[in-house]
């Protein structure tokens, strides 16, 4: 399975998708879904731990959440997945495996195929189920629900940017996709 160090790396990322969760939500008055920097932390979990450790990682702050608010707002986990922001937080689950994926199938080569496969994990992929999920939630049209969370590509763009450099930098002591 995973060694000691591995594991520390799993909790030490946890802890960074929790800690970005203290840092208050953006809400927008169109839509129930504010803007955060939280998944910041998920997309930096992708990068550094790949997809097993990754996931595990995203796991074990959904599990956290289910006792303690680790949520932007102090949410906890099931009320999230019972709300209009169910849909991104379940593809939270999938952006490590998805990243990696792409990471090990020929977006590893420079810093904008890394960027790119994490803006397909990290940000298209975290929108859309978000989106539909809102529709379904809302009842809102799918159309209406995809075209609001245009909203969030922007700033979900500079957050795949920033951890993207951060990975460059720190890639020799943590990012290991294999495992
Ligand atoms: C929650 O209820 O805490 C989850 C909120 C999810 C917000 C999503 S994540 C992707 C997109 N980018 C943002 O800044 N907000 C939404």
């Amino acid at each position: 399975m995973f060694s000691t160090k591995e594991l520390v790396k799993v909790a030490m990322m946890t802890t960074l998708i929790i800690i970005l969760g203290f840092i208050p939500a953006i809400p927008l008055g169109f839509i129930p879904v504010p803007i955060i920097l939280q998944n910041l932390g998920i997309m930096l979990t992708g990068l550094m731990l790949g997809g097993k450790k990754g996931t595990l990682s995203v796991v074990l702050f959904l599990v956290i959440g289910i006792f303690l608010p680790v949520f932007s707002g102090s949410k906890t986990t099931i009320p999230v997945l019972m709300g209009p922001s169910a849909g991104y937080v379940i593809a939270y689950l999938f952006v490590p495996l998805a990243f990696s994926f792409l990471y090990d199938n020929g977006f590893a080569k420079n810093t904008l195929l890394v960027f790119l496969a994490l803006f397909l994990s990290g940000v298209l992929l975290v929108d859309a189920v978000g989106a539909i999920w809102l529709a379904a939630y809302t009842r809102m049209p799918l159309t209406a629900s995809l075209l609001s969370n245009v909203v969030f590509i922007p700033g979900d763009t500079i957050k795949a940017l920033i951890a993207t450099m951060i990975s460059v930098k720190y890639k020799d002591s943590f990012l290991n996709t294999q495992n």
